[in-house]
Order: structure tokens, then C-alpha cells, then sequence
């Protein structure tokens, strides 16, 4: 399976310029551009290889103020959208049990939803494989496994390395990452699904991770919003086709 990419620009970009600025330079196969909502529109002309991913998705079609569901972002031409992402656990007390309607509203809408997993830096090093399972277990209740092998990709982001420069061991990563595929197939018989790493990934380190056959791809924050760093990456990653 190709490697892929993930440009996630939070709430950092507001302007347009600046937006089509980074959708040209990320506009490759195989990546996917995470915007505020606000600027779908406005980059949807402009890409011809990437998809558009949303940052946030609402747990159903209800009606909520504020909210998105996956109809509309389907609508909108979206295919993809981040579940669980460790900010919106913290910051918005994002529970598994919300975050799991959530995964499976984007199953039933015909969204990719790459689902973010991860431990915090309190954690003891021996309890952070139960955690990451107890996270599974509880963010993909009752889901469909032939659905799963087509909508499902996990991140596995530790909580202390995202927007720290302080990124995750690769070697650590990887093996984190072989447990995650090893607790799908084996608790969820889903068959084809990618895992990725996301936390200070940068020009620096991609290649360090990418360079691993189990490593499916990589989630990009801070650095895919600045210009020159994003090229650099582009460049690291197009040795990885
Ligand atoms: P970061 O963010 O690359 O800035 O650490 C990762 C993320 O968005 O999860």
C-alpha cells in the first residue's frame, strides 16, 4: 500500500493566500490536506492529486449548531476526517464513547476516518500497550470489519510529542505500530487498513519513519502550515513512491 500523508493545519491558517499557498505545494497522490472548514471551497479548484480531509466530524446527521456532519462533508467533496485527535480529547473532553459514534458516522456517510490514538506522557512504558487497546476496543465498538478494512486508518499519535519537537523513537513507533495492526486484525478481522505515526514530524525525521515497510504514512502538523519546511518534506516523501 502507497504511504500517505496528512497535512493537518488546525486553526493556524486563516487567510486564503496563505492556504493556496500550502494546497499547491501539498497537492500530491496519495495526501490528504486537513484545512479549517472554512477554506474547503477555496482549495477544492485548486488540487488535482490530494484529497481534502476535514479536522473534526459531528456523531450524526442531527441537527446541532455549530457542528458538521458527514453528509455535508461528503457533499462538500471531503473524504476523509480525523477522529480523536488528542486536542479535541483534552481541550473538548472528547470521550471514547463519543469519539466511537463518531467513527461510525463516518463509516455510514462513506468517510475515511483516520482515528488518533495515543498515550500521554505520564504513562508508564509498560502500560501504554493496554491503553492504546483499551482505546481500540472502546473508538471502534460495533463496527463493521468490511467496512473498517475500507474506511479505518489509525494514527498512533503520543499525546507528549505532538507540537513538542520532541517526536516519538521510530524504533519505538514501529513496534507501537505492529502492535496496533496485530490488535486489528486480530480483535476486529479488519483486513487492509493503514497505520500512521503523527507528533513533530518534519523534514528531518520523515524519512526515519517512512523507511519502515509497517509504518503506512505520517500525520503532519506545525510543520505542513510553514512553506519551506512543507517543500523539504514533499521532496523526503516523494523518495518514499
Ligand atoms: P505536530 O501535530 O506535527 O505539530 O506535532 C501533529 C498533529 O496534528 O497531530
Amino acid at each position: 500500500m502507497a504511504k500517505l500523508i496528512v497535512f493537518n493545519w488546525k486553526n493556524k491558517i486563516y487567510k486564503t493566500e496563505e492556504a493556496l499557498k500550502l494546497a499547491r505545494i501539498s497537492d500530491l497522490k496519495n495526501s490528504v490536506i486537513c484545512p479549517p472548514f472554512f477554506l474547503f471551497n477555496q482549495i477544492k479548484p485548486i488540487i488535482k492529486k490530494s484529497e481534502l480531509g476535514s479536522q473534526n466530524v459531528f456523531l450524526s446527521e442531527q441537527i446541532c449548531t455549530g457542528e458538521i456532519t458527514a453528509n455535508t462533508l461528503k457533499n462538500l467533496g471531503v473524504k476523509y476526517a480525523i477522529i480523536g485527535h488528542s486536542e479535541r480529547r483534552c481541550f473538548l473532553k472528547e470521550d471514547d464513547k463519543l469519539i466511537n459514534k463518531k467513527v461510525l458516522a463516518c463509516f455510514k456517510g462513506g468517510l475515511k476516518s483516520i482515528l488518533c490514538v495515543g498515550e500521554s506522557k505520564k504513562m508508564k512504558e509498560s502500560a501504554i500497550f493496554n491503553f492504546i487497546k483499551n482505546q481500540l476496543i472502546n473508538n471502534l465498538k460495533g463496527i463493521n470489519s468490511d467496512l473498517a478494512s475500507k474506511f479505518l486508518i489509525v494514527a498512533y499519535e503520543p499525546v507528549w510529542a505532538i507540537g513538542a519537537g520532541n517526536y516519538c523513537k521510530p524504533k519505538k513507533v514501529l513496534e507501537i505500530i505492529k502492535f496496533i495492526k496485530r490488535t486489528l486484525s486480530s480483535k476486529f478481522h479488519i483486513l487492509n487498513f493503514r497505520v500512521l505515526y503523527g507528533g513533530s514530524v518534519d523534514s528531518q525525521n520523515i524519512a526515519d519513519f517512512l523507511k519502515y515497510k509497517e509504518i503506512d504514512g505520517t500525520l503532519i502538523g506545525g510543520a505542513s502550515v510553514n512553506p519551506q519546511e512543507l517543500k523539504k518534506i514533499v521532496q523526503k516523501y516523494e523518495n518514499f513512491k
